[in-house]
Formats: structure tokens, sequence, C-alpha cells
């Protein structure tokens, strides 16, 4: 297939750009595709940006994972407006490019992610089941969906992509806490109590591929492993695979201190279950985070 991802420079763009090669063509867009060359002769990666495509004709399948990462300013009314517009003007505008194009891309793949649901205590939730709580993290996905399920009109298949923490060594969360807790500072976080939701990122891909090739998937995909975490248990098991001790707590009122409202992200979770994804027959490799974290940090 011929496939457009956006934000393919970044984390799980650069992994799923890594596994599809040779698989499919690859189009990526980026607002600096020159940043993105190669050094050498060997064969570069195919970067446009977006202002440059007139419509999506040559594509049969779009995957849209861009946008203003959440954890890295602090968040200030314009930059919340950043991290929401970022997402929505790139949907939206692929949406319209899609609405010119004959024919028309037949999949696409939508980043969104857990926080759609709001924070919640232990209660578990799927695509079907569970109250929604309303607050910025649900704002931002909700808008970001719907921008992105407008593309069904034109006769694409929709799957909206409710990721949980993705963990993989290359980037994301567990490469920001790995220097910490290789250094045996790895601590609990407030009550600890709070439950993490994830996927291992070799399960992610293997979900992508999964949504990409079967036609009968649309709509709403967590896309989380069957077996959630609280918080200190997350640690306690990162710090064990490293052999590191696991004895410091950081008190919710220090970490608020200094991330301001981010600070939310760390403190509080939602237990996400991909119900659709195993109701459509995907087994994950990595179902529970001691088979997981072997594997990431071999
Ligand atoms: N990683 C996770 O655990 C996780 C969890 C839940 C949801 N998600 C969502 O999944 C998507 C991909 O995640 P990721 O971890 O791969 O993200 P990432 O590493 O931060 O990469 C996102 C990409 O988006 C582009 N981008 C950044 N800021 C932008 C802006 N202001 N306007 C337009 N484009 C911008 C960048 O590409 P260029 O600089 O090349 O333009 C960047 O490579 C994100 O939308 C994220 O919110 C990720």
């Amino acid at each position: 297939m011929h496939l457009l991802i956006t934000g393919a420079s970044g984390f799980i763009g650069q992994a799923l750009c890594q596994h599809w090669q040779g698989q499919h063509q690859l189009t990526l867009v980026s607002r600096e595709p020159a940043a993105h060359r190669r050094p050498g002769k060997g064969r570069q990666p195919h970067f446009v940006k977006l202002s440059q495509l007139q419509d999506l004709t040559p594509f049969d399948g779009i995957v849209n994972l861009a946008g203003e990462p959440i954890l890295g300013r602090r968040w200030s009314q314009a930059q919340k407006q950043r991290i929401g517009q970022s997402r929505w003007q790139i949907t939206a505008r692929l949406v319209d490019l899609l609405s010119r194009s004959q024919p028309k891309p037949r999949v696409w793949l939508n980043a969104s992610a857990v926080g759609y649901y709001g924070w919640h205590g232990g209660e578990a939730l799927d695509e079907t089941r569970g109250t929604i709580a309303p607050g910025f993290t649900h704002d931002i996905c909700a808008r970001w969906e719907e921008l992105a399920q407008e593309a069904s009109q034109w006769g694409a298949r929709v799957c909206l992509l409710r990721l949980g923490m993705v963990l993989g060594r290359q980037g994301g969360a567990l490469a920001g806490m790995l220097p910490a807790y290789r250094l045996g500072l790895g601590a609990t976080l407030g009550a600890g109590q709070q439950i993490y939701s994830w996927i291992a990122l070799p399960d992610l891909l293997r979900a992508l591929d999964f949504l990409l090739k079967h036609d009968e998937c649309q709509g709403a995909y967590n896309l989380t492993s069957p077996q959630p975490i609280s918080q200190a248990d997350f640690s306690r098991q990162l710090a064990q695979a490293l052999g590191r001790p696991h004895w410091l707590h950081l008190p919710a009122g220090l970490l608020s201190l200094l991330l301001g409202e981010r600070a939310s992200l760390l403190l509080k979770g939602q237990r996400v279950l991909p119900s659709r994804l195993q109701a459509a027959g995907f087994a994950f490799d990595y179902p529970s985070l001691d088979q997981a974290l072997p594997a990431l940090l071999r």
C-alpha cells in the first residue's frame, strides 16, 4: 500500500516507518522535511510538507500521528491551545484534502489517547463501558477524533487509536524514565495507586498492522495492554528489571509544584482495556509488564 504518515519523525512514527519499510510505500509528512535527510548517498525517506499536497489521491491509507508533545512544556493557556490546534488543524486539513481526492484513500488510522476517558480511579473502561470524565485531555482527544471521523463521510474506514503510554527504549515515557531508574532514583509518585494503561511498542506496531489489514475494523480502539498497572507497581517492576533499588517517594505536592497541571499525567490515570481489539482477534505478545520489560530493555 502507499501510506501517508504524519508525525513520522516522532517516537512512534520512526518505529512505524522502520517496521513498514519494504512492506509499504511510505510518504512522510514533517514541518521540516530537510531536517530528516540522512547523511550519505543511501536511499532517503520520502518526506514532504503538508502544504505540498494538493489532494490525497496517490495514497491508499493515512496514518495521522502529528501533534505538539503533551508533556514538553508547562500547560499555560497558550500551550494548551498549541497542543490542541496542532492536532486539530492537521487533521482538518487532511480531511479537506481527502474530499478533493479521486480515488480516495480507503483507510485512516488516527492517533488519540486514553486521555479521551479523562481521569478515573480503578473503574475498568473500554470502548463501550464506563463514563467519560470531562477535562483538558478529553477535550483534546474528543475534538481530534470528531475531526478524523469526518473522513468516513468520504468512504474511508476510520480507526481511532486511543493510545496508552507507549513503552519503547527509543523514546516516549520509558526512555524518559530510564536514566533516573538506572541511578536507583525510581520513585513512587504521590499515592502510587493511580493506574497506568500502557502498551509495549512491538505490540503497538503489530496492532497498527492488524487494523490496517482488517477491513471490518473501524471506530475507536483502545491500544493498551490487557493488564494496566498501578504506578507504584510499575515503578517497582521497572527498578527490579534494571536490578536497581526502589525506595524513593515523591509527594504529589512536590510534583505539582515542579510540573504544574501537567503533573496530573503522572498522578492520575485510568484503567483502560483493549476490549474491541481483542474481540477482533488481536493477541498481545506482551500482555503484562513483567513480560514486556525484559524484552524492551534487552
Ligand atoms: N508516545 C505515547 O506514549 C503516546 C501516548 C498517547 C498518545 N500519543 C499520541 O500519538 C502521537 C504520536 O506520539 P509520539 O510519541 O510519536 O509523538 P512525538 O514523538 O512527540 O512526535 C510527534 C510528531 O508530531 C510533529 N509535531 C510536533 N509538534 C508539532 C506541532 N506543534 N505542530 C505540528 N506537528 C508537530 C513532529 O513532527 P515534525 O517535527 O517532523 O513536524 C513530531 O515528530 C502524538 O500525537 C501523541 O499525542 C502518544
